[in-house]
């Protein structure tokens, strides 16, 4: 078997073609536009290509965005001053501080600084709890934007088993809480995990997320399943490569997201969804 592709950059076309129609609307409606602020502290190289590709993005489909670049040595003190700027703004929306921060930054402290409805990231504790308890306003970007390309395979979720491999706050767990409401059952696997082959071998949805460069062999894959690679890494020829060995797990997949152009678009079109939706929340 071949597995089908889904395509996410396709479907983050699709996801920012909707968005810009929502932004069209909100004007026509005399409602102000959406506005985004993106932190971007010191000089981190993967963060830089990351926060451009997001403004990018909000200037396509019409939205206000903001860039406020801050040197690596801010004080925390002078980054909350600035969330707190951004939460008084009515021009703001949206506000995104981009991980990682500096180690003298304590990142928790700066989630929480942002107004829940402003925290298009859906990392602060109040989204994340609304989310665990199947009441999500705004959700973290990236499990939003796999469970989107979930829906394009037209499958059943609910009874399926799902194993996330990977427990950060970003991915991991936001991604177990979705499949979870979706009515999958769920195992989430992380370094300490006991036969993990075995595990992986009996997801009817494997979602990977660990940042190791073809961890996931072909044959971890159980026939037919929907494999899902968050992985962005760069192989020792250079080349941009999955968490999964691609070209092994395609031929037992049903369903497999290639690297690039599967998972990493949708993260973009979700934030930029949970913009336009922030914009209908008064904060
Ligand atoms: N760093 C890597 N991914 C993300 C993300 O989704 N949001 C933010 N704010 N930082 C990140």
């Amino acid at each position: 078997m071949t597995a089908t592709l889904l395509d996410g950059k396709a479907t983050a076309a699709e996801v920012r073609a909707e968005v810009a129609a929502r932004v069209a609307e909100r004007t026509a409606a005399g409602l102000a536009t959406p506005g985004l602020a993106v932190v971007l502290v010191g000089e981190h190289p993967a963060s830089q290509v990351y926060v451009r590709n997001k403004r990018k993005a909000c200037a396509e489909v019409g939205f206000h965005s903001e860039l406020r670049e801050l040197p690596a040595s801010v004080s925390q003190d002078e980054l909350l001053a600035i969330v707190d700027e951004l939460n008084a703004d009515p021009a703001i929306h949206g506000i995104l501080v981009q991980l990682p921060l500096p180690e003298h930054i304590d990142p928790e402290a700066v989630i929480e600084r942002i107004h829940p409805n402003k925290d298009v990231d859906g990392f602060h504790p109040y989204n994340v709890g609304r989310l665990s308890l199947r009441m999500p306003v705004l959700r973290p970007c990236t499990p939003k934007g796999v469970m989107t390309l979930l829906k394009r395979t037209d499958q059943t979720l609910a009874g399926l088993d799902a194993v996330v491999i990977g427990q950060s706050n970003i991915v991991g767990r936001p991604m177990a809480l979705e499949l979870l409401a979706a009515r999958c059952t769920i195992t989430v696997c992380h370094s300490r995990t006991r036969a993990l082959a075995e595990k992986a071998r009996a997801a009817d949805v494997l979602v990977v997320a660990i940042g190791r460069e073809r961890f996931v062999p072909g044959d971890w894959i159980k026939p037919g399943a929907i494999v899902v690679d968050v992985g962005m890494n760069r192989d020792a020829e250079g080349r941009l490569c999955g968490d999964v060995d691609f070209e092994a797990a395609r031929e037992r997949a049903g369903w497999i997201t290639p690297v690039p152009g599967g998972v990493g678009p949708m993260t973009i079109a979700s934030l930029l969804e949970n913009t336009v939706q922030a914009a209908g929340l008064s904060a």
